[in-house]
C-alpha cells in the first residue's frame, strides 16, 4: 500500500506506529450483491500488493448495481481489505 492512498487519520496512524485495521473477512462490503471483504480478497488472489480496483468490483460482482453505498464509500474502504 502506497502513503498516498491513505486518508489523514490512517496517515497519522501509520506514522504513530499502528496497523490501520484490516475489514474482517466475512463483513459484507456490498450488502446488495452481498459481497464479502473475503469475496474481494479472494478476487484478488489474497496478493496484498494488488490495487483494489472498484470498476473490475463493479463488473465481477456488481458492486454499485443497488443502493450504491458501497461505491460511495470505497475511499473508506479500499486501503482496509489489504
Ligand atoms: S451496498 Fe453495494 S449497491 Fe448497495
Amino acid at each position: 500500500m502506497d502513503e498516498d492512498d491513505l486518508d489523514f487519520f490512517e496517515l497519522e496512524s501509520l506514522r504513530a506506529g499502528e496497523r490501520v485495521e484490516l475489514i474482517p473477512d466475512e463483513t459484507l462490503i456490498c450488502e446488495c450483491m452481498c459481497v464479502s471483504a473475503k469475496d474481494i480478497r479472494k478476487f484478488f488472489n489474497n496478493d496484498p500488493n494488488v490495487e483494489v480496483d472498484l470498476d473490475l468490483l463493479k463488473k465481477e460482482f456488481g458492486l454499485g448495481s443497488g443502493c450504491s453505498s458501497c461505491v460511495k464509500s470505497f475511499s473508506q474502504w479500499k486501503n482496509k481489505i489489504f
